[in-house]
């Protein structure tokens, strides 16, 4: 069990630790309207692709609780509507819209029961969605611990871990699981400018596990890599083409060519719900815009000149041939990922 949760559902409110105020404060925001949960996500209350998946599907839960109609023909049609507002919330991690796609598969699938029904059906989906999600993030980790060794000294970007899940983590996930195996190694933690999910999550969440870790600024990783200091690189995603190529936080793509280019393996961990089979390949990955004050000024203060222009560019994709691995809750795809991917997706079925 993690010390902490990302959300829950308790008694019909949604519980989230609100990431914004961390490292500094551990606050749980109390939620009771899905329009809540739309802003906690948008402003990165809550935040990483699966636990993003979870808050979509919970504040879709809340939405369905409070709508007054009891004609289900028109519960269906308002529904929808509030599940159309929740995936306007952000564009890129696939899981929200995994997630919405689901909740309205079971108001759809139970269309011909009362509107009491249909509610207490949306509630519970959403809280196996929150148990699921930790249970696959565990297998995940224990497909992905084998490739860490003793002594590695492995580098990560952005935050990947419980906070950013329903539970566990993903690529941290990866980590947790081979330090509790007995493996010792170290952290080389990315800062992951602008809004340093690096150095107050990740750095948080390694403290709390006991794992080593060295915080960086983001532009360190080619001078370490360079000294030998590196043996692996490990990631998450908010969205994976069919063909492997994988969407992840501003940054990674730059981490993923250095890898390259000094022979050391990039991984990235993602469970099958941030793949999206639609797309054959990253450049159909919408890509988040965020408002440029998110980089002219740090935590209230202004780092640039007043009206500086900034562009916010959330994520960026990196392509299939720059990653070695991906290592899902179905085991490890390899390159040709075309081939691999769709095999996991059988097993998955
Ligand atoms: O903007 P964020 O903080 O939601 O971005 C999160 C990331 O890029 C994570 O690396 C990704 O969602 C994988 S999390 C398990």
């Amino acid at each position: 069990m993690d010390p902490y949760c990302s959300i829950c559902w308790d008694a019909n409110r949604v519980k989230l630790l609100d990431q914004r105020r961390l490292p500094g404060e551990e606050i749980y925001l109390d939620i009771t309207d899905y329009r809540e949960v739309i802003e906690a996500i948008r402003t990165l209350a809550i935040r990483g692709a699966p636990a993003i998946g979870v808050a979509a599907a919970m504040g879709a839960a809340l939405g369905a609780l409070a709508l007054k109609t009891d004609d289900p023909a028109q519960y269906q049609v308002r529904f929808l509507d509030i599940c159309r507002e929740i995936a306007a919330a952000r564009p890129t991690a696939v899981n929200l819209f995994w997630a919405l796609d689901r909740m309205q598969r079971v108001a759809q699938d139970h269309a011909g029961e009362p509107v009491a029904a249909i509610k207490e059906r949306l509630v519970r989906e959403a809280q196996v969605m929150l148990k699921e999600d930790e249970t696959i993030c565990r297998r995940m980790a224990q497909a992905g611990q084998i490739l860490i060794h003793d002594g590695h000294r492995v580098l990560t970007h952005c935050n990947t871990g419980a906070l950013a899940t329903g539970g566990y983590g993903t690529a941290l996930g990866v980590l947790r699981a081979a330090w509790e195996a007995g493996k010792r190694f170290s952290v080389w933690v990315d800062e992951t400018r602008p809004l340093l999910q690096g150095a107050r999550l990740t750095t948080w969440e390694l403290g709390k596990l006991g794992i080593p870790y060295t915080l960086i600024p983001d532009g360190a990783a080619a001078a370490l890599m360079s000294m030998g200091r590196v043996d692996l690189a490990i990631v998450g995603a908010d969205r994976i083409a069919a063909n492997g190529d994988a969407a992840n936080k501003i940054g990674t793509y730059g981490v993923a060519v250095l890898a390259r280019h000094h022979g050391i393996p990039f991984y990235v961990a993602a469970p099958l719900s941030t793949f999206d089979f639609t797309i054959p390949d990253g450049s159909h990955i919408p890509v988040e815009e965020r408002a440029g004050e998110e980089i002219t000024i740090i935590r209230g203060m202004e780092v640039a000149p007043p009206g500086a222009p900034a562009l916010n560019l959330a994520f960026d994709v990196t392509p299939n041939d720059l990653i070695s691995g991906i290592i899902t809750e179905k085991g490890v795809a390899l390159p040709p990922y075309s081939s691999s991917i769709k095999a996991l997706r059988r097993a998955a079925e």
